[in-house]
């Protein structure tokens, strides 16, 4: 496995693989790597001759009061997973590398990324699909493969490169979770005791969903009860933030909930936000 931290020999390995005809499958991570990313680089392998994951903590998608500097980074062991996965290039650029002290352009998505998540983490997208822009104009990657885990940046990045035209295809590997469901994250190991114990809610909530949803068709308020009171039954650790139903690729929201409608919650517990979703 190639390591490589700067963006030229990135650029020149990726232009030899083309060169010699073999297809590459970008992965693009900010480290701290788990099952959920080990799932995608799976993928990646079966895709594309050649796989390339990049560990970059992107600071301009995180806000001023956001975790960027309690962000775990963990080089050795990020390695070590992808090189056990099998892939080819591990790409770890410097801050520095990545972003000119005067740079001035962005990529803002200006519709999909103003609901769910936007709406409190203003700025998150456009941080986002900048960087996944910026990777894919180095990679020039013939796939690149994304966690349903974060659907609302699934929805987002697929518009970017629809309406920016990147020739690139990007496929989205279902969230790997806890045996008690609690999706993975890197944020998860923040969670005390206490809170990890009551953290599998929001799987809960979203599995009485789509419960709910299966054999008939709901009206949005009467899922979010559904869903609150899953919740609630956990006690008052949980502050939701948003409960909503959407349409996966657009994310309008629907007037009524049904098969692939997208679920998507999102809350803190303590100081940790968590967000999670299901598709009916
Ligand atoms: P990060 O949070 O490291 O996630 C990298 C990829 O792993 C994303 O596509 C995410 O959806 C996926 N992922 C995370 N947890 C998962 C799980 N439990 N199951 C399946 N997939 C999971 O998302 C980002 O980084 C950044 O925003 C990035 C796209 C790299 C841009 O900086």
């Amino acid at each position: 496995m190639r390591r490589l931290s700067s963006i030229c020999a990135m650029r020149k390995q990726a232009q030899a693989w083309r060169d010699s005809g073999l297809s590459i499958a970008l992965v693009p991570t900010m480290g701290a790597l788990h099952a959920g990313h080990a799932a995608l680089m799976r993928r990646a392998r079966r895709l594309a001759d050649r796989v390339v994951v990049s560990v970059f903590v992107n600071p301009i998608q995180f806000g001023p009061r956001e975790d960027l500097a309690q962000y775990p980074r963990t080089a050795k062991r990020d390695a070590a997973l992808c090189r056990d996965m099998g892939v080819d290039a591990i790409f770890f650029p410097s801050v520095a590398d990545m972003y000119a002290a005067d740079h001035s352009v962005f990529v803002e998505e200006t519709a999909l990324s103003r609901t769910l998540c936007g709406r409190t983490r203003s700025g998150h997208f456009r941080g986002v699909c900048t960087v996944v822009l910026k990777l894919f104009n180095i990679v020039q990657p013939h796939f690149a493969v994304f966690g349903q885990k974060d659907a609302q940046q699934v929805a987002v990045v697929r518009r970017m490169a629809r309406d920016l035209n990147c020739p690139v295809r990007i496929l989205v590997v279902p969230t790997v979770r806890e045996s008690d469901g609690l999706a993975l994250s890197s944020r998860n190991a923040r969670l005390t005791p206490a809170e990890r114990a009551v953290a599998p809610a929001l799987w809960r909530a979203l599995q009485a969903a789509r419960r709910l949803c299966r054999s008939k068709r709901c009206s949005p308020p009467a899922v979010r009860k559904e869903m609150e009171a899953v919740l609630r039954a956990y006690g008052r650790t949980i502050a939701i933030e948003y409960i909503e139903m959407a349409e996966p690729r657009t994310l309008r929201p629907v007037q009524t909930v049904g098969r692939g409608t997208l679920i998507a919650l999102a809350a803190r517990i303590g100081t940790v936000r968590l967000i999670d979703n299901v598709v009916v």
